[in-house]
């Protein structure tokens, strides 16, 4: 990544915080109250830890200029109960209305998705927002014939015992394929069910970690969307069909990378007055 590293020795007051969070162990110290110094710099991920927690902006890091440091206040975070309410309350809504989300809205709900945790702090997510009604019959339209062939494979006679012997739950989703491609005949799109808008999630094939980052990403963004007023489902078929045939829905869109995740967004035609309690919490404390 190459960073350029710096601490200001003449306004430090070695409280020694940037030296206990940072997580590649760059800053040291030696005695408690003591100087700084760095050791193994180019380990560096760029997290930003120390600048963020430096009260005195000693850290000068090649990442973070001035102008990326934001002091802010706790007391403006939502309340527990607001926030517990955001995560009860935040529904998959299908039921779209025809007007278009504005550009700025689904930039935030990005930008609330880019601010996710990410393994070794990478950021090898890029996102691609489509609201082009052609390209998102493709993706209704791939997803489904991505099913319908991979349903023809299964029922083909000769190979039908040898899959059925080994995957016997590839069997389960037949009636799924069809149902999904049946629909569509009729006039009914229940991949996309008329979202106006995708956001895809797609990161360089060989990231170990796309997925996670990713799916984390994505919840980040649909809690925001929510905030919004967007309606928002995952596009969980979509992956799926995505992931059957690698490569061929990111060359169809011109995306770098593999689709990992991809959220449905658009205005709702009407909004939940409620929420209800979900199955029974399983939790296990272990002491
Ligand atoms: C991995 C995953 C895949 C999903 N795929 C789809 C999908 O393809 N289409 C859809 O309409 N909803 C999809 N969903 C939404 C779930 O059906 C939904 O989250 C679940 O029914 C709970 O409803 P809620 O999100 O309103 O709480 C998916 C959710 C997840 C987590």
């Amino acid at each position: 990544m190459g960073v350029d590293l710096a601490i200001d020795l003449s306004t430090c007051i070695k409280c020694g915080k940037c030296v206990e969070l940072c997580p590649s162990k760059i800053i040291t110290q030696r005695v408690k109250g003591g100087d700084l110094s760095l050791v193994n710099e180019p380990t560096c991920i760029s997290c930003g830890h120390c600048v963020a927690v430096c009260p005195t902006d000693s850290i000068k890091h090649s990442t973070f200029p001035q102008d990326k440091i934001h002091a802010f206040n706790y007391d403006d975070y939502p309340t527990e109960d607001q926030f517990l309410l955001l995560c009860k309350a935040r529904r998959s809504n299908r039921a779209f209305s025809k007007k278009r989300v504005p550009a700025e809205t689904i930039h935030k709900i990005v930008e609330a998705s880019y601010a996710a945790p990410a393994a070794s702090n990478s950021r090898q997510i890029s996102y691609t927002v489509i609201t082009d009604p052609e390209k998102l019959k493709l993706i209704t339209e791939f997803t489904l014939s991505t099913f319908d062939s991979i349903r023809k494979k299964l029922v083909f006679p000769l190979v039908k015992p040898f899959v059925k012997w080994f995957f016997q739950e590839a069997y389960q989703y037949i009636p799924v394929f069809e149902s999904l491609n049946a629909a569509y005949d009729q006039g009914e799109d229940l991949i996309l069910r008329n979202a106006t808008g995708v956001i895809l999630y797609h990161t360089p094939a060989s990231y170990r970690f796309g997925v996670a980052d990713s799916n984390l990403a994505y919840q980040n963004g649909s809690l925001m969307a929510e905030c919004l007023g967007v309606s928002q489902f995952y596009l969980g078929f979509v992956c799926t069909a995505s992931n059957l045939n690698k490569g061929k829905l990111e060359k169809l869109l011109g995306i770098d990378g593999r689709i990992q995740a991809g959220m449905a967004i658009g205005l709702p035609k009407f909004r939940f007055p409620k929420y209800i309690d979900r199955e029974e919490l399983r939790v296990e404390t272990l002491e």
